[in-house]
This record gives structure tokens, C-alpha cells and sequence, in this order.
């Protein structure tokens, strides 16, 4: 296993659709806005291939969880779903 166990991984998808669809954009917003939400050592942001979702480009991978034609205003509803998911993950423990 790599890297560190509790890090909740998020991955944007890069394939071409959703490259198309503006997946860049998505991840600017994700970088600028993880900071923010206080999630830098909580989460680790990846950029990945075809996540087998390309009709409903842009795909976002969060954990085991898929969040589908996103675009970059919505990356900040992701990023308060995640916020609630690594507390209740901290709270388990
Ligand atoms: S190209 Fe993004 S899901 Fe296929």
C-alpha cells in the first residue's frame, strides 16, 4: 500500500472528454479551493484517465464515490462533501 492511509484521494479525470469538457479548469479550482477548506494534508488531489464515465464528462473520483459533469463552480459542493467525510472519518477513530 502507498502513501499515507487516512489521505482521501481525489481524482479528476484527464480523458479526452472530459479534457474537453474542461477538466483543467476543474482541477485549477480544486487546487486553489483545497487550501482553503483547510483539506492540504487531508486529501490528495490526482489527475487520472477514463474513468468509464465520459457521456457525463467531467468525472471526479472521491474515494469510492463518483461526482459526474462537474464544472469548475461546482468543485466547492465536492469540497464541502469531502470536508464532512474526512470529519466523520477523524470522528471514527
Ligand atoms: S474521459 Fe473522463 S470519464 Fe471518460
Amino acid at each position: 500500500m502507498k502513501g499515507d492511509f487516512n489521505m482521501l484521494e481525489i481524482t479528476v479525470c484527464v480523458g479526452s472528454s472530459c479534457h474537453l469538457k474542461g477538466a483543467y479548469d476543474v482541477i485549477k479550482r480544486f487546487q486553489r479551493l483545497i487550501p482553503e477548506y483547510g483539506l492540504k494534508d487531508k486529501v490528495e488531489l490526482k489527475a487520472g484517465f477514463c474513468l468509464g464515465k465520459c457521456t457525463e464528462a467531467v468525472t471526479v473520483k472521491v474515494g469510492n464515490e463518483y461526482f459526474t459533469s462537474l464544472t469548475p463552480d461546482e468543485v466547492e459542493n465536492v469540497l464541502k462533501a469531502v470536508k464532512k467525510k474526512v470529519l466523520e472519518r477523524s470522528n471514527i477513530k
